[in-house]
C-alpha cells in the first residue's frame, strides 16, 4: 500500500532554540558533517517537494542556492510578485497549498523553514511531523523556532538519535490542534494513552 504523503518540518536549532541569528545568519551550522550526514540523504530521498518562506528564499538566493535540485520548490510570500520568483513556485496561502499537496500523489513534503513558515503550517494544523536537529551550540539571541504568540501543542516523540559530534535529532509526530485553537484542521482525537 502506498505511504500517505506527509508534510514534515525539518529544521536545525541551536541548543538555546534559535534557527538563525537575528540577521538570519546560520554560520553556527557550518560544521563538518559526520559520516552519514545526519541521515539527510535518506530524508532527502523521501521527499519530492520543498517549501520555504520568502525570507529563507531570499537568503538562499543571496547565497546562490534556492531549494534542492530535482525537487519541486515552493516559496510562500504575500509580497512577492510571480515575475520576481526564480527557480520556485509562488504560493500565498498555507491552507490552500497544503490542500493541493495533500490532494496530489507523491513523496513527502519538506517544510524547510524558516520559523514563520513553520509557525504558519503549525497554526494551520497542516504539519504531520517535526524533525529537529539540535546543534550543540548556544548563540544567545536570534530567530526562535516558534514565535511567542503560538499556542501549546502536544508532540509525540517518535525517536531520538545522537550523532558522534553531539548533534541530537528529535523526531516528533504532531497531535491534532486543540479544538479551541484558531484555524486548526480538525482531526479525530487519538485515544488517551491510559
Ligand atoms: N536552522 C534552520 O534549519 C533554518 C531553516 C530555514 C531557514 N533558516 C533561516 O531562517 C531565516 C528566515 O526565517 P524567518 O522565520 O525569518 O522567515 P521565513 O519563514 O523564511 O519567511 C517569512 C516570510 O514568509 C512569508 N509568509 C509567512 N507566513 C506566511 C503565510 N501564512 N502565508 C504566506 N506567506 C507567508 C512572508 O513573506 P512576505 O513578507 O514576502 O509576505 C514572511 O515574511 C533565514 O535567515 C534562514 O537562513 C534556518
Amino acid at each position: 500500500m502506498p505511504t500517505r504523503r506527509k508534510i514534515i518540518a525539518y529544521l536545525a536549532t541551536s541548543a538555546d532554540g534559535f534557527i538563525g541569528r537575528s540577521d538570519g545568519a546560520v554560520d553556527w551550522l557550518d560544521r563538518p558533517w559526520p559520516k552519514g550526514a545526519y541521515g539527510m540523504p535518506r530524508f532527502m530521498a523521501s521527499v519530492d517537494t520543498v517549501v520555504m518562506g520568502r525570507k529563507t528564499y531570499d537568503f538562499g538566493r543571496a547565497h546562490g542556492t534556492v531549494g534542492v535540485p530535482g525537487k519541486r520548490t515552493i516559496v510562500l510570500s504575500r509580497s512577492l510578485r510571480a515575475e520576481e520568483v526564480e527557480g520556485a513556485e509562488l504560493w500565498r496561502s498555507v491552507p490552500r497549498l497544503a490542500k493541493e499537496l495533500r490532494a496530489g500523489k507523491g513523496k513527502h513534503v519538506w517544510v524547510m523553514g524558516g520559523a514563520e513558515i513553520f509557525g504558519a503550517f503549525l497554526d494551520a494544523g497542516e504539519l504531520d511531523e517535526l524533525i529537529l536537529n539540535v546543534v550543540p551550540v548556544l548563540i544567545g539571541e536570534g530567530i526562535p523556532l516558534l514565535g511567542p504568540k503560538r499556542r501549546t501543542r502536544e508532540l509525540r516523540l517518535r525517536s531520538t538519535r545522537r550523532f558522534v559530534d553531539g548533534v541530537v535529532r528529535l523526531h516528533y509526530e504532531l497531535s491534532p490542534p486543540a479544538a479551541t485553537g484558531r484555524g486548526g484542521r480538525r482531526r479525530r482525537p487519538r485515544r488517551s494513552p491510559a
